[in-house]
This record gives structure tokens, sequence and C-alpha cells, in this order.
């Protein structure tokens, strides 16, 4: 147990965005819930110089919880190291001697963690330096990595080799935090361990699925970085490819590592590269009383630019199981909500119109027409995780006819207690790095495959060739979107 050894994460990038809201929040998180050995020791490392009072309370804002003397203890674990560069030798090794004279102290199995919370362009050289210079030698060094891994399949290649070359793959947890979110996660439990649904998860019961992710904001001022990226590199290609290998693949011998990277492989590897007619992109513009500045409003967006700000797509797995279900992928910003979720439309239960339906006056036979929705299973990843199950019964009372109700699983109702609870997608994944699972981290054939997918599509949009459609900001996105939809057999139905 990891519990029982000495634990340092050195946190490379401290000072930026991501480190603040998720890491530690996270860290401090598995904390306040026991999962921190007792000697810990957390360093924060950047270019800026700091006091390490400072940078406590730089992060002091970040860290929620009604017992306030749980954030000071947990802050004074916490250090603050400088120096020139992410690959700086120097202060590195300095940083590393310094903690390893308190991790000493404590005669136990050291463990170090360091978190990547910097730009891909200094992956590589700063594993080489800390690997030179400050892995622990007691215990395990294991690396954390976030996105993005390459911008399209070339660029990945390199980043994987170039990584490779210095870091082993077990060495390496890509994390995407997408797999760490409770309904994603659920996904194996509801699919796997349910007669009632595993028996209809394919092509036989299933008629489309949609996979939805929408935001209500734009780009807040990310626009320069957001222009170089888009929505499908940002969002698509990794978290909603994420949900459809979760949702899509077989069941794996074991629930855990290997036995589920290798099942999802396979889903990607049956997926023919999105071509261009396949896929419409949207860029938003400001809405009519201006609340968000349109897109290429943003200081750093080119006028001209037709990076996307949302898309729709559909995609086919062709193997035995999904050929020739559509799965619709669907992402936008500064769209009407901020939800993402997954549909699920069942094929119509046979015979029903003709038994519900309308009579022919003459014969009194039923003629066939629609009279029933068909189910819809919904699965809300945020907000408020829940899935319910859109269903037909008889209108309750002294009618006969059917109407659509739901049975509904939604958690804040279901979990009160524990709803509160819910961790962070980001504390789960630093849970499963200290516990040493890599099966919710991403394997590189899996990004390789993804890369491939998505790559003629986002060659095509980098040359210009792909139009985006305005859309108004806090709007559904393109009605085109929609008619994509419902081109491959989605129907909106009833309630939610
Ligand atoms: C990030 C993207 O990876 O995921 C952001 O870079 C996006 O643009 C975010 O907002 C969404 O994550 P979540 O957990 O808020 O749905």
């Amino acid at each position: 147990d990891y519990r029982a050894d000495t634990l340092s994460v050195f946190v490379i990038g401290a000072s930026g965005d991501l480190a603040k809201k998720k890491t530690y929040p996270s860290l401090f998180a598995l904390f306040a819930f026991h999962y921190l050995p007792e000697d810990f020791l957390i360093v924060g490392y950047a270019r800026s110089a700091k006091s390490d009072d400072h940078f406590r309370d730089a992060i002091r804002p970040y860290l929620k919880h009604p017992h306030s003397e749980l954030v000071d203890q947990f802050l004074s674990h916490c250090y603050y190291r400088h120096g020139s560069s992410y690959s700086d030798e120097q202060a590195i090794e300095t940083m590393s001697k310094q903690i390893a004279i308190m991790e000493k102290s404590t005669q136990k199995t050291v463990n170090r963690l360091f978190y990547f919370a910097i730009p891909p362009v200094a992956f590589v050289p700063a594993a080489a330096t800390l690997k030179k210079k400050a892995v622990g030698h007691t215990g395990w060094s294991r690396f954390i990595v976030e996105k993005p891994f390459g911008s399209d399949i070339k660029s990945f290649e390199k980043l994987n080799n170039d990584m490779s070359a210095v870091l082993e793959e077990q060495e390496m947890f890509r994390i995407d935090h997408y797999i760490g979110k409770e309904a994603v996660q659920n996904l194996l439990v509801m699919r796997f361990a349910n007669t009632t649904f595993e028996p209809l998860w394919n092509n036989k019961y299933i008629d489309s699925v949609i996979i939805s992710f929408k935001e209500d904001f734009g780009t807040k001022g990310r626009g320069g970085y957001f222009d170089k990226n888009g929505m499908i590199r940002d969002v698509v290609q990794n978290h909603i490819m994420q949900i459809v290998t979760m949702f899509a693949m077989e069941p794996p011998a074991r629930p855990t590592g290997d036995y589920i990277r290798d099942e999802k492989v396979k889903v990607l590897q049956a997926i023919p590269a999105i071509r261009k007619d396949d896929c419409i992109t949207g860029q938003y513009i400001s809405d009519d009383e201006r609340r968000e500045p349109g897109y290429t409003e943003d200081e750093g967006v080119p006028d001209d630019s037709k990076t996307e700000t949302g898309a729709a797509m559909v995609m086919y797995i062709n193997n035995s199981r999904w050929e020739g279900v559509p799965f619709i992928l669907r992402a936008g910003k500064a769209l009407n909500e901020s939800k993402s979720e997954i549909r699920v439309q069942f094929k119509k239960s046979p015979g029903s119109s003709l038994m519900f339906g309308a009579v022919d006056s003459e014969d009194g036979y039923g003629t066939g027409q629609e009279a029933v929705e068909r189910n819809e299973l919904v699965i809300r990843l945020k907000p408020d995780e829940a899935i319910y199950l859109k269903m037909n019964i008889k209108a309750p009372g002294l009618s006969g006819d059917p109407v659509v109700s739901e049975l509904d699983l939604t958690y804040k109702s279901r979990f009160p207690d524990q709803f509160s609870k819910l961790p962070d997608a980001y504390t789960r994944l630093i849970l499963q790095v200290l516990r040493g699972d890599a099966a919710t981290f991403v394997r590189h054939d899996e990004l390789r495959e993804a890369w491939r997918i998505f790559t003629p599509l986002l060659h095509s949009i980098g040359r210009g060739e792909i139009e985006p459609i305005k859309y108004k900001a806090f709007s559904r996105g393109p009605k085109e979107w929609d008619e994509l939809c419902a081109k491959h057999g989605f129907v909106y139905g009833g309630a939610s």
C-alpha cells in the first residue's frame, strides 16, 4: 500500500491554471479523504521566483473545505522551487536534493510523482531532466502528462517516440479527465452487470447514439491558444472518443488495466477516418444582446479564422456489434447550455404502431402509423449525473393510450449523501496513479488510432477547405447539426 510509504508530488508548471484549478484541489481532496500517506510533500516548480509562503497563499483560494484547519494542515506540506526553465538541470537537482533530506527523515520508502502541467514543447526536455536529476531511488517514480499529445498523427508519433526514449510506458500516465468522470466509469458496471442492458447493446436493438458536449461559454480570452486547435482537437478526438470507446467496447476479461485498454483500442481500430462530408463545423458569433463577443472578436483570433468552435459529425464502428449504427458526435462552445450526455435511441418495438396507432375505419385494423415513441436511454455526465430511460406506459387513469414517461435515476435525489461528495475526475485519476492502475489512462496505441480517425478531417479544416457555419452564441448551434442528426434517424422525442 503506497500509504505506508513517503510520497512527494512535484507539480511541474506550478503556477498555471490547470495546476491551480485541478491539481492542487484534487490532491487536497485526496488528503481530506485520507488517501494520501501520512508523510507527503507537494512541491510546486515553475519559472517565477516565489517563497513557500507566497505559493501557499496563491493556492489557498482554490482549496475549499468547511474545516479550514484541514487546509492549513495540507498547506504545511506544500513547498515551492523555481528554475530558469522546466529543464533547468541545476535548479531541478537542487530541488531534488533539498526534498530528499525531508523524505529521508521519514525513514520510509520514497515514491515520487511528477505532474506535468506544462506546454507540450516542454514535455520531453522536462522528462529527460527529471529522469536524470530527480527520480526517487527507493520506491516508484510516475509521470502524469496532460494533453495535447500531438496535433495530428504525425506530430503524435514524434512526441510519442521522443517521450518513449525518456520514459517507460508504465511510468507514463497520459491523463484524459473524461475517463475519470463518474458516469463514464459507471458505463462498465451499467453495461456488463445488467441483464437488462447488455443483450440490447448492439445494432439489433439500438438505432443511433448521440454523444454531445455543450458549453454555454466561449473561449474566454483563450482564443489565441484555442485557434491553433479547434473544438475537434480540444474535446472530440480525446474526451468524446473516450466516451465512445467505453460505451462501445466488448467486455474486457477483467475490469482492470490493459484488459480494458485492449478492448478500447479494438473499437477505435474499427472506425474508419471521418470523411469531411460527414462533419459540419460551426463557429459562434456574438448573440443579439452581445453578452458574448463573437469568436473572431477574441484577442488572438484572426478575423478570417476558420477554426471550428463546434462540430457535429457521424461515425460508424465497423464490427459485428455496431455495423450500421450511426454514432453522432456533437460538441460546441457558446451554446445554449452546459451539458454532456449520451443519448441511445432504441429501435421501435415491433408491432407497437399497428397495435396502438390509428385504426383503419373500414376494417378496424391498425394503419401502422407511428403511435408510440421509441425508447431512449439518456446518460448525463454533467451537470448532475443521471441515467433515465424514456419508455412508453399507459397514460395513468381511464385512458388506454400510450404516453412517454421516465425511469429516472438522478444521482442528486437518489444518492443525496454521496452526490455532494462525488470526487472530481482528477481526484479519481490521481488516486489511480498512486495505486499504479493504468486502466483509466490513455495508452499510446489508443491515441494513435484516435489521431488516425481525425487527421484527414483536421487537415482539411487546416487547409481552409471546410467553411464553418456561423451560429449565434447561446443558440443550439447551426440548424444543420439538427438536420444531420435527423438524417441519421435521430428523433427528438418528448420530455427532457
Ligand atoms: C478541457 C478542454 O480538456 O476540457 C476545455 O480543454 C473544456 O476547453 C474542458 O472546457 C471540459 O471539461 P469538463 O470536465 O468541464 O467537461
